[in-house]
């Protein structure tokens, strides 16, 4: 028996890290395999924002920084809030955080005590109700079905309110859907948790990644209503293909920033000084990479959509944002053959060299993620496979009939 403390009961290990396992097996053993597990852009990072990182070492500015971030990145992320949704943020509503990820943790750590209810929807990136448990409180989840476009419904979100509820996250565009929510679902959400005193938690990471002009002010909804609960967490990570350069913020009440600078003060301090200097220029430079990547994982997403549609067995969303299809594959299983999309998954590793992730580690089976984020190249050749395998399930009679 271990003494490991007890709150690490609750939480489980990244679904992703068995097929990540399993596809590095593969590929050491020579076979071409396919990838489409990737969490992160394949593009580089912008080629100025490089240049500020480098010049950010020539310049030897290599020391600590204040903890919440430079005070010139901190007015970027309000900059670029003002110019993108129109709304004012002092500079200390900001705090600068090691990704997007650290921005919900920090945000786990001050508002989620045990005992807490944390509504959150699903499918949904594991990480949200995972850092819910870690701090003791409970993810109360809703479901989205795929029948219904993965949309978040405000009805079902507000009847999950208990009296113990203390926050409601939401992501959008999501991961691993690809769905946006609208304005109209946040605006009746806000009411209804500000009617109550629940902070609501928007996590925006992907939110330069939407395809179509529709109405995403999700920032600008919640400020006119509630303002004083509501925390946004953003990221240089998607947008401005940055994974590795580990930028983040948040955006929330001073007081509660104040309370998030003093939990990563004493936990990882300031994020690494050379990626301030980076994501003060992706920030405040030429947003033009930002739209060159959105066109072409547009491309991707089209191409992807109608090369796997074309088979009834992919019942799928056209995703509004992110770079991922969540196809349900559960007409393709059977109780005789492959009973789980984890079985749906594994055989199309080993028979195809595909990697999917199974919608299992979304809490969502029936489901597989497919990223787009690779080259179309890539993309023909797995879908070619995927159709491969689902004709052969089919000739085999392993899948389901249709
Ligand atoms: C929905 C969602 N939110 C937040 C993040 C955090 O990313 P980062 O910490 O790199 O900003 C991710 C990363 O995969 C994500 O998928």
């Amino acid at each position: 028996m271990n003494t490991f403390a007890r709150r690490l009961e609750q939480v489980s290990v990244s679904a992703t890290l068995k097929v990540a396992a399993e596809a590095e097996r593969l590929r050491r053993a020579g076979f071409d395999v396919v990838d489409f597990s990737a969490g992160e852009p394949d593009f580089a990072t912008p080629a100025h924002v490089k240049q500020a990182g480098k010049s950010a070492i020539d310049a030897n500015f290599t020391r600590y920084t204040v903890a919440p971030g430079i005070p010139e990145l901190r007015d970027a992320v309000c900059a670029r809030y003002r110019q993108d949704y129109g709304i004012d943020i002092a500079q200390t509503e900001v705090l600068i955080t090691v990704g997007g990820k650290q921005a919900l943790f920090n945000t786990a750590m001050a508002l989620y005590d045990p005992g807490d209810e944390v509504i959150v929807h699903a499918p949904c990136w594991p990480t949200i109700p995972e850092q819910v448990k870690l701090m003791g409180a409970t993810p109360v989840v809703v479901n989205t079905k795929s029948e219904d476009s993965f949309a978040v419904r405000a009805e079902a979100m507000i009847s999950a309110i208990t009296p113990k509820t203390k926050a409601i996250i939401l992501n959008s565009p999501s991961n691993p859907t690809g769905a946006l929510i609208d304005e109209g679902t946040v605006a009746a959400i806000a009411d209804a948790a500000a009617a109550r005193g629940i902070w609501i938690v928007v996590d925006l990471c992907y939110e330069q990644l939407i395809y179509d002009p529709v109405a995403h002010n999700l920032p600008r909804v919640l400020f006119a209503r509630h303002r004083d609960r509501t925390v946004l967490a953003g990221s240089a990570s998607k947008g401005y293909a940055m994974t590795g350069w580990r930028c983040g913020w948040s955006v929330a009440p001073k007081e509660l920033t104040a309370a998030f600078n003093m939990i990563q003060g004493q936990s990882t301090s300031n994020i690494t000084s050379i990626t301030q200097k980076a994501a003060l220029a992706a920030l405040k430079g030429p947003q033009d990479p930002v739209f060159d990547m959105l066109d072409e994982y547009r491309k991707r997403r089209d191409s992807i959509h109608g090369w796997l549609t074309a088979h009834p067995g992919f019942r799928c969303v056209k995703p509004g944002g992110a770079f991922y299809l969540f196809p349900d594959v559960s007409a393709l299983l059977s109780e005789g053959g492959m009973r789980t999309s984890a079985d749906f998954a594994q055989a199309l590793l080993e028979r195809e060299h595909v990697v999917v992730v199974p919608g299992e580690g979304f809490a969502a089976p029936g489901y597989i993620r497919i990223s787009y984020a690779t080259s179309m190249d890539r993309l023909r050749e797995g879908a070619t496979r995927m159709l491969r395998f689902v004709e052969s399930l089919q000739r085999s009679g392993a899948g389901a009939a249709h």
